[in-house]
């Protein structure tokens, strides 16, 4: 069951989804306290990390007892991307890349970066190539993550997939929905056991719609997949990933837990952030998850504005202390949405777009930093 990716070993075989906004060193801290496998960074721009951006700065740091250091990188250009994994490598101690080559945000795909780069094999060798070589790649593994396609006319994942391992990938990562589905419907799983078929050489990860323990070993049984990756599932469930490695381990997977464990586990979350981010951003960055730790409680609407414009500890701890701690959940809570669910959106890419397949001309005004993946 151990996943290997390049000199990594990661059992079991779960990968934390990088997610632009949340997964943030505090963030990876309280998911690996819940059990083992791979926690990567919040999506990094090469352009903004060689220009030296104080923001980019904080998000290539790691806290002291993070190993490995994981990180998601996003560039449009190879010089670009070859010049970041160098120094991220040998400055910034960082042991394993994930290329981005998923994102659907338009303002990116119209320029010919994103989910867009898929569809010019030739750039996109470009740029897994130039990571590799950069990376030592027997030291420092570089992934790929990337989508089914552009959309149902234009499905592009098993050349990239192709192209990842003829370039030196050491796993390839498919989130199985397409560009134009953004996050609605159901992940196509069935694309995940068509990259297994057809990649041979190195790992295999799915990602999409793993919402509880169960899921993980499901997901492997029903795609021969070799690990997979967790996003929106540990979003306000960061004990998702003990769930996961009970289920790995064939062990009872816990019940959801009363309000007060929710409570206890996001008390720890804010003392986390704030240590690392100080009290007033701290709290800011907080924001954005209560809504996720509450949903499935019926804690009503006055407790959740309150959290969700928390502003220090102390405010926090009083309003936490209010709520009823043997408060159980609602049925489905694990699978309510949390996160993105945004979608369809018709996929526009620059023109000309397609015609050129070859072309490995790095797109201009591409690389621009959004959520997303
Ligand atoms: C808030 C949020 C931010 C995301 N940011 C990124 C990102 O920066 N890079 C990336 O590759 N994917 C990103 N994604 C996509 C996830 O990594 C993952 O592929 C997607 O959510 C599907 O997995 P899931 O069904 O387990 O959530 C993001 C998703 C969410 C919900």
């Amino acid at each position: 069951m151990t996943l290997r990716i390049g000199p990594i070993e990661v059992d079991p075989p779960v990968v934390l989804a990088p997610m632009a906004g949340v997964t943030n060193a505090p963030f990876r801290r309280l998911c690996r306290r819940f059990g083992g496998g791979l926690y990567v960074s919040e999506m990094v721009l090469a352009r903004a990390y060689l220009e030296g951006n104080e923001r980019t700065a904080q998000m290539v740091a790691f806290g002291d007892d993070e190993r490995p250091r994981s990180l998601q990188l996003y560039g449009v250009d190879p010089a670009d991307v070859g010049e970041a994994v160098a120094r991220l490598t040998a400055l910034d101690g960082v042991d394993h890349i994930d290329l981005n080559f998923g994102c659907p945000a338009a303002k990116v795909t119209r320029k010919g970066g994103g989910a867009a780069i898929p569809a010019r094999p030739a750039l996109l060798a470009a740029i897994v190539r130039a990571a590799v070589q950069a990376a030592t790649p027997a030291l420092v593994p570089v992934t790929v993550k990337f989508r089914v396609g552009i959309d149902e006319s234009l499905s592009t994942f098993l050349t990239t997939g192709r192209i990842a391992e003829d370039e030196g990938a050491a796993a390839v990562a498919l989130h199985a929905r397409t560009a134009e589905q953004h996050y609605a419907g159901s992940a196509d799983w069935s694309a995940i056991a068509a990259l297994k078929e057809h990649v041979r050489s190195i790992p295999v990860l799915g990602n999409g719609d793993v919402f509880e323990g169960h899921d993980g070993p499901r997901m492997l049984a029903e795609t021969g997949c070799d690990g997979i990756v967790v996003g929106r599932g540990c979003l306000g469930r960061p004990w998702l990933f003990r769930d996961l490695a009970c289920a790995f381990a064939g062990r009872p997977v816990p019940p959801p837990p009363l309000l007060g464990e929710v409570l206890a586990v996001l008390t720890d979350h804010a003392r986390m952030l704030v240590d690392w981010f100080g009290e007033h951003r701290g709290c800011r960055e907080l924001r954005k998850h209560t809504g996720w730790y509450l949903k499935g409680y019926a804690v009503g609407p006055e407790a959740r504005r309150s959290l969700a414009s928390v502003s220090s500890i102390d405010e926090l701890d009083a309003l936490l202390a209010s709520l009823p701690p043997d408060l159980a959940p609602e049925p489905g809570v694990g699978r309510m949405v949390r996160g993105h669910s945004n979608g369809p959106r018709r996929v526009v890419l620059p023109a000309g777009w397609l015609d050129h397949p070859d072309d490995a001309a790095p797109p201009v005004g591409a690389d621009v930093l959004v959520s997303g993946g």
